[in-house]
C-alpha cells in the first residue's frame, strides 16, 4: 500500500515538471514568433547582417517603400565582331588579366587621379539587383586619414592573427607571408574602400530595397580590379576582418553602408616579390554539358 501511494506521488510530481516545462517552451516559441514578426521586412538577405544592423532594424520596421518607378524601354545598341577578332580580342583580354597578381608592396608614386576616376567608373558599370547600385567607393588620398585607416587596419589584424583565428588559418596565410603589419596602408598614393549599401532611400526618405547588395557590389568590385590591371596599376584584395563599424565611422560614412573590401592602389615598389603560384587548368575549372 505504501509503495503504491509513493509511485502515485511521483507520477504526479513527473506530471508536474511535464506541464511546467511545456509551459515555458510555448511561453519561449510565442517570443520568437513575436520578435521574427516585428523584424519582418520585404526581402532581406540573412548573410548581410551585423550587429550594427539589428537596432535600426527595429527602429525603422514600417518604413520600407516598394519601387513605383517606370522607365521607358529604348533600342539595345551592340557592337558585333567577326568571330577571329572575337578569339583575338578574348585571348588577349585573359592575357592581360592573367598578369594581374595581388601585390602588398606598393609605391608612394601618386597616380593620375583622373585614372582612379575612369576604373570606379567602370566598376558602377556593373549589373545590380533591381538596378539598385548599391555602391559606394570611397577614394582616400589624405596621408593622415590613410594612416588612421593604417592604425586601426593594424591594431584588429594583430587580434585577428593571435587570438581571434584559429591555427589552421595563421598556417593557411603563411604561403602569402602575410601578418598585421600594412605598410602598403601608407605607401599607396590612393586606398579605395567599397561599401555595400545594404538598402537605399527613396527621395521621401523611405527605405529602399536593395536586392542581393552584396553580389552585385561584388561583382562591380571585380570589374574594378579588371579596370585596374587595364590602367597598369596594382591592387591587393583585402576584407579588414573585424574592421569594418571602425572605418565607417572614420569615413562619416553613414549606417546603411557596410565595407566590403579595401584596395591599395598604386605602382608596385621596385622590390615586390608574389608567392609563385599557379592558375587551374580550364579543364579543372569547366565544365561543358
Ligand atoms: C575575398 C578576398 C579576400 C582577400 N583578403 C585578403 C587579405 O585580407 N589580405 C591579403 O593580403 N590578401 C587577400 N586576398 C588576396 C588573396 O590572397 C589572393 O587573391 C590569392 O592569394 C591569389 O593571388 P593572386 O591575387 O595574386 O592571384 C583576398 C582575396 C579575396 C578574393
Amino acid at each position: 500500500m505504501l509503495s503504491l501511494t509513493s509511485v502515485l506521488i511521483a507520477v504526479v510530481c513527473v506530471l508536474i515538471v511535464w506541464i511546467f516545462k511545456n509551459e515555458d517552451r510555448s511561453v519561449e516559441r510565442r517570443k520568437g514568433e513575436a520578435r521574427a514578426g516585428s523584424q519582418a521586412r520585404p526581402w532581406v538577405d540573412e548573410d548581410l547582417k551585423d550587429s550594427t544592423d539589428l537596432q535600426q532594424v527595429e527602429e525603422d520596421a514600417d518604413e520600407w517603400q516598394e519601387s513605383e518607378e517606370s522607365v521607358e524601354h529604348i533600342l539595345f545598341s551592340h557592337t558585333r565582331y567577326p568571330e577571329e577578332e572575337m578569339v583575338t580580342r578574348s585571348q588577349e583580354f585573359y592575357e592581360l588579366l592573367n598578369k594581374r597578381r595581388s601585390v602588398r608592396f606598393i609605391s608612394n608614386e601618386q597616380v593620375p587621379m583622373e585614372v582612379i576616376e575612369n576604373v570606379v567608373k567602370t566598376a558602377g558599370t556593373a549589373p545590380s539587383g533591381a538596378h539598385t547600385e548599391p555602391w559606394t567607393f570611397v577614394v582616400v588620398k589624405d596621408p593622415d586619414m590613410k594612416h588612421k585607416i593604417r592604425e586601426i587596419i593594424e591594431e584588429e589584424e594583430r587580434i585577428n592573427y593571435l587570438k581571434r583565428m584559429g591555427q589552421r588559418w595563421v598556417t593557411d596565410l603563411k604561403k602569402i607571408r602575410t601578418n598585421w603589419i600594412k605598410e602598403y596602408l601608407d605607401t599607396a598614393p590612393v586606398l579605395i574602400l567599397i561599401f555595400k549599401q545594404v538598402h537605399g532611400f527613396t527621395a521621401n526618405g523611405k527605405r529602399k530595397v536593395h536586392y542581393y547588395n552584396e553580389i552585385s557590389v561584388s561583382i562591380a568590385c571585380g570589374i574594378l580590379l579588371a579596370a585596374l590591371q587595364n590602367a597598369g596599376l596594382v591592387t591587393v584584395t583585402t576584407t579588414p576582418l573585424n574592421c569594418g563599424p571602425r572605418l565607417r565611422v572614420l569615413l562619416s560614412r553613414p549606417t546603411n553602408e557596410k565595407l566590403l573590401l579595401l584596395l591599395p592602389v598604386g605602382y608596385p615598389s621596385k622590390e615586390a616579390t608574389v608567392p609563385d603560384f599557379r592558375r587551374k587548368p580550364l579543364d579543372q575549372v569547366m565544365v561543358t554539358v
